[in-house]
């Protein structure tokens, strides 16, 4: 399908005029030829399309690991069953006035109960890897001490369950459900969460590292500690820049001293990352707005990893980083130093940045999607002190991002390079679309702009491949719809549609077509 295909089917309503040209002619049935729409731009138009022949000879080594990613808190629900402590996020949905429409997680896909339907159907898609999270408070209810062998027996199962399928477990020990009673008392800018987080890591490593090879510390922690403690868009909803550089600096410690907690539990271990990350264009060809677009790079995209792998943090800040405020003490540079095994981070989107040095304003800007952006008018923060913003040059999916395939090749082959050629894995990437089951489809779900989506990025991702970048794995966002945190279940961004009125699993065509590309290692299918 081509982009003028995807216009005009990002335009239609759901029906037969959604179906790709590849799934017609997989079929064996006859592809029509799309005539121009009134006032849509042809695909040579559409601003970052990739050319269609790149995307039919696009190649995967063999044994790459296709996959699909969820978080505890986005599927499980049953969130006080079996001994679970309250998290920050059941706190902030059960809050009125957090989340659009009011919805929680305490039920979300039910995949508590439901797991073993849902990872058979990851089976069925021809998957290999399966990205899940752990909820700490099922482990450690209040944060600290003992074990909940309940809850430690229940991953037990699921991770058996991912096994018996097939599946890789790749386990994010972290994906923002802090315990409540950590966060009473201080949450991440108090530093001893990182010895509790390290103690939380080793239980899992114990319980679970005999079959668990690959751990990754935590979900976007430039995300969770910005959003959370900086600008209060996700619980607990705190609005101090500086008790977000204390949260990101305790976050460091506590990934470096997991590394070695996990590693002295488990000689199997391996340890990585799952970093938000987007690349970073400057606005201009100024040197101010390039050197604006490296301290985004440096504060949202390897300020953790950088930490890992040098023991040190990159140059984010204009001027020296404030050490005072982010409760830097002499020594902490040999306790952040934990060099990783493997890299992992996620691809949505771009940001195009620009020099905001001379204002020293706190503003926050506005929430979209993934993350905060830059005031418009200001800069985002009174030490990066630049503005970052979403581009709307390529078209916007449903949730508001913008589709830029490019910049998967970008980022993959940045990160390559700076860190000297690691093995990455990428660890998200997706896209929110609403479609939904057509009953004159026979219930099928015609999500063509999400096949789209993942076509034309995933052919952006296999260039990198080729040009010597050493991807091993790709996890879609998500093996189903779920919880969208603030946004509720308004967005969707799942390869499986989820009816949350009675649980029904529905595969999206998206789904029907990823599943083809795993096993086929190529795009065209
Ligand atoms: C990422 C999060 C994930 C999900 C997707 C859409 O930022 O890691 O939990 O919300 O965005």
């Amino acid at each position: 399908m081509n982009r003028r295909n995807f216009i005009r089917n990002s335009m239609a309503t759901a029906g037969s005029s959604l179906l790709t040209k590849p799934l017609l002619a997989n079929r064996g049935l006859a592809v029509p030829e799309t005539a121009p729409l009134p006032g849509v731009a042809s695909s040579q138009q559409v601003p970052g399309a990739v050319p269609e022949s790149q995307i039919a000879s696009a190649r995967f080594p063999e044994g790459f690991l296709w996959g699909t990613a969820t978080a505890a808190y986005q599927v499980e629900g049953a969130w006080r069953e079996d001994g679970k402590g309250e998290s920050i996020w059941d706190r902030f949905t059960h809050t009125v006035g957090k989340v659009k429409g009011g919805t929680t997680g305490d039920v979300a896909c039910d995949q508590y109960h439901l797991y073993p339907q849902d990872l058979a159907l990851a089976k069925r898609l021809n998957q290999k890897s399966y990205r899940f999270s752990i909820s700490w408070p099922r482990i450690q209810p209040s944060g600290t001490g003992a074990p909940n062998m309940k809850g430690i027996d229940h991953y037990s199962r699921v991770v058996d369950a991912m096994l018996e399928n097939g599946l890789r477990p790749f386990c994010t020990i972290y994906h923002w459900d802090l315990p409540q009673a950590l966060e009473d008392r201080g949450g991440w800018p108090n530093r001893d969460l990182a010895s509790y987080y390290a103690d939380y890591a080793g239980i899992l490593a114990k319980h679970l590292g005999d079959r668990i090879m690959v751990w990754a510390p935590f979900n976007m922690p430039w995300s969770f500690t910005y959003m959370g403690y900086g600008v209060g868009a996700f619980p607990p909803c705190r609005t101090n820049f500086g008790d977000f550089l204390k949260a990101a600096h305790t976050v460091t410690l506590a990934q470096a001293e997991a590394l070695r907690s996990i590693k002295a539990a488990s000689s199997k271990a391996t340890v990585g990352s799952a970093y938000g990350m987007c690349p970073a264009y400057p606005a201009t060809d100024s040197e101010a707005d390039r050197a604006a677009a490296a301290r985004y790079h440096a504060m949202n995209n390897v300020f953790f990893l950088e930490a890992a792998m040098k023991g040190r943090y990159p140059k984010a800040f204009v001027g020296e980083p404030p050490y005072e405020l982010m409760g830097f003490k002499p020594g902490d540079e040999k306790i952040m130093l934990a060099p990783l095994d493997w890299v992992g981070f996620h691809y949505y989107t771009r940001r195009i940045v620009s020099d905001a040095s001379k204002v020293q304003a706190f503003n926050g800007g506005g929430f979209s999607g993934t993350e905060i952006e830059a005031d418009p008018a200001t800069g985002r923060d009174p030490y990066t002190r630049f503005r970052a913003v979403m581009p709307s040059e390529g078209p916007l999916t449903e949730s508001g991002l913008e589709v830029w395939p490019h910049g998967m090749y970008d980022l993959v082959t940045r990160i390559s390079r700076e860190y000297d050629h690691p093995i990455i894995e990428i660890t998200e990437s997706g896209c929110g679309y609403l479609d939904a089951p057509y009953d004159k489809e026979n219930g099928r779900v015609p999500d063509a702009r999400r096949i789209e989506f993942f076509r034309e990025e995933l052919a952006e991702l296999a260039r990198a491949i080729s040009d010597g970048a050493r991807v091993r794995s790709f996890h879609a966002w998500s093996l189903l719809d779920n919880f969208e945190w603030a946004n509720g279940q308004t967005e969707r961004y799942g390869l499986i549609y989820v009816d949350y009125r009675d649980q029904k699993r529905t595969i999206k065509d998206s789904g029907l077509w990823y599943g083809r590309v795993a096993a086929a290692n190529r795009l065209d299918v």
